[in-house]
């Protein structure tokens, strides 16, 4: 969950590290650090708290030379302060690594250290790994061989990025298992590490994605891949179509508020090449599938965490609709504990933004220890989640920074509305005229989407009648169910405001036990086939007292005359209403945080990409 960013080259790497380390900080932000060889020494700053205490702390006690290392921390082992920032050096100062991942045998690690003599001077299991490196040094390898000795005696997930001052001319990196991607850019005369694409874009967009138990030496004129056991290995290159633009906040306020507004085009983007308008068809070419292969699925295992959770919820009633597959949606934490009955005529099918979150990809070996075949749908190209499925819709949205997840929800509906179809078709369960209305459909998504948008300021206006709640409970059903659980999510995690989402049919079985004049309730009530069972849900809650902010359909006078605030969404074909539904509770949630004051982007106790179990 923490980020990295190293530079090897003939620039001073201190300003682009700290710029780096802006474009990751979503990934961690309880302490920053960096370290630099200067001369022939290493220089280190670190400080807790977010990356501005960092450039702030360079500015006092400035530092520059190359090659450099640096790192935002998400906090596993120690408590976020400065002793237990990275990067960590060891006990002579002359060799500093940066991690993300937990060494899982570090107690045993470190008291076999402590035995030897050696002395820590920071809480974390990161510590071990510096000093384990000092010891192969110290019997006479040089570095490259005595990071992979380390590595070779690490249990757990692992991005680890170390150099010396001894042999400035490379710095050395690894990735073992899932702990989060380590990314090589390529340069000219110069190169560059890091956990994600936006940090190394101002710089490049040739990027080499490191495999899990892969390490690389990097040096100023080129990068050299091994397995951890020293067998080369042949680079594989990418380029990286975003812009560096796209990672920036630009006229926003906050990266979420942005986001949501890509929406157009991210809808847009991911529709793009695959809706066949002529013929009524869409194509996935990336999933490489045939009639043969789509007619042996028996059951599709929708598995993801968070945010793409539900986004698999509303594709699992998409995909039963329009395919008639059973579909199933696990989330990646419990999967591989749950002992799935999976085989060959099964599809895992993950969806995830950053294609590199822990649990899910968990959920996907899981899957192919067992036969199924396995498909994703990923935002970041080259992520581990796309790299080891047999088959992978991109979602096209480009970059998203803020950890409340938004276009990366959108996307994926869309993407799962398109593969149902697909499915049908290969399979022949759908009728020519269904199937063409269905596609035909999909063009009117971009348009829909920004007509909702065009509405913030009403959202806007509810969100300060919101403000000071402290509970709201979200109610939904059938297609829009999900939604319900998505817009709670997307509240408590960026205004701490307790949420709760439940099946409306539920209400009266428990939580119409909490409804009081205290306790807002938001009904997702857009005309879709539960739209009349919804109708009877908001009376039973204005019944109780509740304050009820429906999601409705516009003209629906029915829903109007029933709630206290209306957030209205233009008329949508049903199976893609929730693309339209979610909008306005994610521009809900963003302005309650808003106004409140809150760190929209960087909400407490969150990361990005939880590449952590
Ligand atoms: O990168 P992923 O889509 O796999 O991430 C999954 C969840 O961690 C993520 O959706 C999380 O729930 C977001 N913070 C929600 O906004």
């Amino acid at each position: 969950m923490c980020g990295i960013v190293g530079y090897i080259g003939p620039r001073d790497a201190t300003p682009i590290i700290l710029n780096g380390l802006k474009r990751l900080e979503y990934r961690g932000y309880d302490s920053a650090g960096l370290a630099i060889v200067v001369e022939d020494r290493i220089e280190v700053r670190r400080d807790a708290g977010k990356l501005a205490r960092l450039e702030e702390l360079v500015r006092a006690e400035p530092v520059s030379g190359a090659p450099g290392i640096g790192h935002t921390r998400w906090a596993t082992h120690g408590s976020p302060s400065v002793r237990n920032a990275h990067p960590h050096r060891g006990s002579n100062g002359r060799v500093v690594v940066v991690h993300n991942g937990i060494v899982e045998n570090f107690l045993e690690l470190r008291d076999e250290l402590r035995a030897e003599g050696v002395q820590f001077s920071s809480d974390t299991d990161t510590e071990t790994i510096v000093h384990l490196v000092e010891h192969h040094l110290a019997i006479g390898h040089d570095l490259t061989e005595a990071a992979r000795r380390t590595f070779g005696q690490l249990q757990g997930a692992h991005g680890i990025v170390l150099m010396s001052a001894d042999e400035p001319d490379k710095i050395v990196c690894a990735r073992i298992g899932n702990a989060g991607g380590v990314v090589l850019g390529l340069g000219e005369g110069e190169n560059f590490i890091a956990s994600d694409i936006p940090a190394i874009l101002d710089h490049t967009r040739q990027v080499v994605f490191l495999e899990s138990r892969q390490m690389a030496v990097v040096r100023r004129e080129g990068v050299e891949i091994t397995s951890l056991d020293g067998v080369p290995v042949t680079m594989r290159g990418n380029v990286i179509a975003w812009d560096a633009a796209a990672a920036e906040k630009g006229e926003y306020r906050h990266f979420m508020q942005k986001e949501i507004h890509e929406q157009v085009r991210s809808l847009t983007d991911t529709l793009a090449g695959r809706v066949d308008l002529h013929e009524g068809r869409i194509r996935l070419p990336e999933l490489n599938l045939t009639p043969d292969q789509a007619c042996r699925i028996r059951r599709i295992l929708i598995t993801a965490c968070g945010t793409a959770a539900y986004a698999g919820m509303v594709g699992k009633i998409l995909i039963e609709k329009i395919a008639r597959i059973p579909v199933e949606v696990q989330i990646g934490s419990e999967f591989r504990y749950s002992d799935p009955i999976v085989d060959e005529n099964t599809v895992v099918l993950a969806i995830s933004q950053s294609g590199e979150t822990a649990d899910t990809l968990a959920a996907m070996e899981e899957g192919r220890r067992k036969g199924a075949v396995l498909w994703s749908i990923v935002n970041v190209v080259g992520s581990q989640a796309m790299r080891i499925s047999d088959g992978s819709i991109s979602m096209q949205t480009g970059p998203e920074i803020g950890v409340a997840s938004t276009k990366a929800f959108t996307a994926p509906l869309v993407d799962q509305y398109m593969l149902a179809i697909l499915l049908a078709d290969l399979r022949g369960t759908l009728d020519e005229k269904t199937r063409r209305a269905l596609v035909a459909d999909l063009r009117l998504i971009p348009d829909l989407a920004g007509r909702t948008l065009e509405r913030e300021a009403e959202v806007e206006k509810v969100a300060w009648a919101l403000k000071d709640v402290r509970d709201c409970l979200y109610l939904g059903r059938g297609i829009n169910m999900p939604i319900a659980y998505e817009g709670a999510l997307k509240l408590k995690e960026i205004s701490y405001i307790h949420a709760e989402g439940y099946p409306a049919g539920e209400m009266k079985h428990g939580p119409i036990a909490l409804i009081d004049e205290n306790m807002p309730v938001v009904c997702l009530a857009p005309k879709d086939p539960w739209h009349e069972k919804m109708i009877s849900q908001i009376q039973q809650a204005r019944a109780r007292g509740g304050t009820v902010i429906a999601v409705a359909t516009d003209g629906d006078e029915v829903v109007a005359d029933q709630a206290d605030h209306v957030l209205w969404v233009p008329v949508t074909p049903w199976m893609l209403s929730p693309v339209v539904t979610a909008i306005p509770l994610q521009m809900l949630a963003y302005h309650i945080a808003a106004i409140r004051g809150l760190d929209v982007d960087q909400p407490r106790n969150l990361a990005k990409s939880v590449t952590v179990e």
